[in-house]
């Protein structure tokens, strides 16, 4: 009877050597996911935002922006293999390009709704209910939140200079005016007080992107003026137009409060600040000609610095620096209403 124990036991000693040997491989892989969060990540962009494409080849996320592990594509043979999928608004809504709805999507796979524009340019949103994980936008509350741009500490930036010779007191650059926006009556009455020099499509003095900034800084101020009034819609005309050129930004669009919490302190001039155009006017040519008042507007820039994003590549790779912390499971069943919230 004795030598029939031996092999009785030897399954069971088998057995939980084994189970010992798993448990220690499923605690080193959560370790593993725990203390290598940076592992590699695959973007698959559907299509081009507007329809301008960047290249993509070789490790740009590391090579331009120090991002490492971040891969990104825009070929749609990669579909079956991306961790995320990102899909920009505007071509999905005007039928450009389409969800592959047809095929088969990984149960790990992240789609993401991108879109830069106010809600009032985002049309069509109904059908893609139920659709995506994650929101991409500038808003603060999006799951990848991609401001026009930041604030950051640190000031007395080595390349910039504020030209201090000023022939101008205002400008304005516009493309689509539109009578009906709340920046053509600000504008329409503030032209009454003072003169405002006005370039872009609408008065047909168009500016090419580099002339831009050289021009916009031979004015004390500049009109950064949403073109819609939207939840943190603040766009590259306060970040790059009035901020690179280092001219003092006046600001319509969301509150006063917002701005304080986005742009650098004693940075901007609120519309909101003043009961009328008139008060505004006033304010501005009691500064033009108080030197040192002025100057207040720039004194964020020993303390603070700002730092824009412009290229959709540094946007795509933000995703692998967020992607460990964002929800694990999520999906938008009401994707208009997250939208007009
Ligand atoms: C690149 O990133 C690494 C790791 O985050 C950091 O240690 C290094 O200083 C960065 N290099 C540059 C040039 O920013
Ligand atoms: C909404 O979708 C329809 C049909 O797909 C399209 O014809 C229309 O142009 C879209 N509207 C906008 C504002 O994109
Ligand atoms: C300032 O600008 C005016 C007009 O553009 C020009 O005539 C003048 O030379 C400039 N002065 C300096 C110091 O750059
Ligand atoms: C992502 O969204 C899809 C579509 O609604 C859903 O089926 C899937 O469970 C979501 N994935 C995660 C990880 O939340």
């Amino acid at each position: 009877m004795k030598t029939s124990r031996p092999p009785a036991i030897l399954p069971v000693l088998l057995l939980s050597f084994l189970s010992t040997l798993l448990y220690y491989r499923f605690l080193n892989q959560r370790l593993y996911v725990q203390h290598h969060p940076h592992r590699n990540i695959s973007i698959l962009l559907w299509h081009w935002p507007f329809r301008h494409s960047y290249r993509l080849d070789g490790d740009r996320c590391q090579k331009m922006y120090n991002i490492s592990g971040c891969f990104l594509s825009d070929k749609a043979s990669t579909l079956s293999t991306a961790d995320v999928v990102v899909f920009h608004h505007q071509e999905l809504s005007t039928g450009l390009s389409s969800l592959p709805l047809h095929l088969d999507r990984p149960a790990s796979q992240r789609w993401v709704w991108l879109s830069m524009e106010p809600p009032v340019n985002n049309r069509n949103l109904t059908q893609f209910n139920g659709l995506f994980n994650w929101t991409m936008s500038y808003r603060r509350d999006a799951d990848i939140s991609i401001p026009y741009g930041k604030t950051l500490p640190g000031g007395d930036d080595p390349n910039f200079q504020a030209a201090l010779n000023r022939s101008c007191l205002v400008s304005w650059v516009v493309s689509r005016y539109q009578p009906h926006q709340a920046r053509a009556a600000v504008y329409q009455s503030l032209k009454k007080h003072i003169p405002i020099e006005v370039y872009g499509m609408w008065n047909k003095k168009p500016l090419s992107n580099r002339k831009l900034l050289p021009t916009v800084s031979k004015c004390l101020f500049y009109l950064s003026f949403e073109n819609s009034i939207a939840k943190d819609y603040i766009s590259e005309k306060l970040w790059r137009n009035a901020f690179q050129a280092g001219v003092v930004p006046v600001v319509l669009g969301p509150s006063r409060a917002t701005y304080e919490e986005m742009a650098p302190p004693h940075s901007f001039i609120h519309v909101s600040d003043f009961s009328n155009t008139a008060d505004l006017a006033v304010y501005l040519k009691h500064l033009a000609a108080n030197r040192q008042a002025y100057e207040k507007y720039f004194l964020w820039r020993h303390t603070h610095r700002i730092k824009t994003y412009t290229d959709w590549r540094e946007r795509l790779c933000q995703i692998c620096v967020r992607y460990h912390t964002l929800p694990a499971e999520k999906v938008y069943q009401d994707l208009e209403g997250w939208v007009n919230s």
